[in-house]
């Protein structure tokens, strides 16, 4: 195992674990740019699995059989894990769901569906991916609440001058912002917004499925109430994520899908609902997915999330320097010190989709597109960009086939 790193990451160790790098793609060797996406998965994670499936696996909870135990202590063991990993007090304030939407769409669904209503707002910046974007304005607009974005300012930072106004009109209720953008790669300093949501009695919930690959997060130091992050960002497989809160929120909420497990006791006049975690955990859990996210928590922890992070920062920072020497390139976002891997460009007169589509051919892949942050890329004034995006394996190598890649377009564009 290759992850026994110091306080330096060692990137070229470390992507000697992934087995996706072994291949030439159009002959070339891979340059995976896009990791914001979704990320690649270490060996580790993947004899994990099969491990499990090989070894342990049946139906979780139910079983009394020597695997439906192992199974269980597989679940519940990756449970304690991803309760490490955001220092939050108690495993039963972890749920278990497919991804950071399906945690965002619970809470929104949950708690705003049971406490929004005429008179009461939302707030959310300009700066979300649509899955902590869209499942506030729905419900919020259903309720009768209203739903209000905070504007970016120059610096691509939430502004947040105008929120007493805002709540010289509502009452606010929620406020949701993430920790890291996907398309600006930007690292909010959540502090005061957090301060700001708890004094004016509204909970804070955040959507930390870019944060959580990238960094070190910590539930109880953000002071947030719910917290979202994505397995298949960080190394895990994908299908399984988890959403963190408060247990007396999480407690006082209405469950959000019904069925199997998460009942108490089920008569034809009444159900009622079992304890945490499984009152929001209905239906077969995924259950080697926790395994696998559970050991991908393992190796994010061996290579240490400050060393990823300033892994990052320095590649962001050389990306900046290499792709600002491109003509006709627009950077855009934070400098590399206030943001994660991320940097989202695009080249004058070439359409992001061009651009991606042309770099694949030599191997290189980016995502181009709007990113699932509409509302950004309207204020940016564009329909797309491209975004190229980093992680732990990412060595400068790759960053270089990008721009040797992005001559070549212009090359054919010309
Ligand atoms: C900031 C942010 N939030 C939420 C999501 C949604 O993640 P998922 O598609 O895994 O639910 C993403 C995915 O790109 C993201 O970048």
């Amino acid at each position: 195992m290759a992850v026994a790193t110091g306080k330096k990451l060692d990137a070229r160790a470390l992507r000697a674990d992934f087995p996706i790098f072994e291949q030439l793609i159009h002959g070339r060797p891979l340059a995976y740019l896009d990791s914001a996406n979704s990320s690649q998965k270490p060996r580790q994670v993947l004899d994990a699995m099969t491990e499990f499936y090989e070894t342990s696996y049946a139906n979780v909870h139910r079983a009394v059989h020597v695997l439906g135990e192992r199974a269980t202590a597989g679940l519940e063991g990756a449970r304690d894990k991803v309760r490490r990993f955001l220092n939050a007090r108690d495993g039963r304030e972890v749920i278990f769901v497919r991804n950071a939407t399906e945690g965002l769409n619970l809470v929104a669904y949950s708690w705003g569906g049971n406490n929004l209503g005429p008179g009461d707002a939302v707030v959310v910046t300009e700066l979300e991916h649509h899955s902590n974007f869209v499942p506030w304005q729905y419900v919020a607009r259903r309720n009768g609440a209203d739903f209000l974005m905070l504007p970016i300012d120059e610096n691509g930072d939430p502004d947040l001058s105008t929120l007493d106004d805002i709540a010289r009109d509502h009452t606010v209720k929620v406020v949701a912002t993430n920790l890291v953008s996907n398309s600006l790669g930007t690292i909010a300093d959540l502090g005061p917004l957090v301060r700001w949501a708890h004094d004016h009695g509204a909970i804070f919930v955040c959507d930390a499925a870019q944060a959580a690959p990238h960094m070190r997060v910590d539930a109880q130091a953000l002071d947030c109430d719910f917290l979202a992050i994505s397995g298949h960002k960080m190394c895990g497989p994908s299908g399984i994520g988890a959403l963190w809160g408060r247990g007396e929120l999480l407690r006082s909420m209405e469950p959000f899908l019904l069925g199997g497990h998460m009942i108490s006791s089920v008569r034809y006049e009444k159900t009622t609902w079992g304890e945490l975690p499984h009152k929001f955990e209905a239906g077969t859990s995924p259950i080697a997915e926790a395994v696998g996210l559970g050991a991908a928590i393992d190796y994010l922890e061996a290579a240490g999330p400050e060393a990823i992070e300033a892994h990052e920062h320095e590649l962001a920072a050389y990306a900046l320097g290499r792709l600002g020497e491109v003509p006709g390139i627009t950077l855009y976002g934070p400098p590399a010190d206030r943001r994660a891997g991320v940097v989202s460009f695009n080249l004058e007169g070439i359409h992001p989709h061009d651009v991606a589509q042309i770099l694949d051919r030599s191997g290189v892949a980016i995502r181009a597109g709007h990113h699932c942050c509409q509302p950004l890329m309207h204020k940016l004034g564009v329909a797309a960009t491209n975004r190229a995006s980093f992680y732990l394996y990412t060595v400068p190598e790759e960053i270089d086939q990008l721009v040797d890649g992005l001559y070549t377009v212009r090359k054919v564009f010309a």
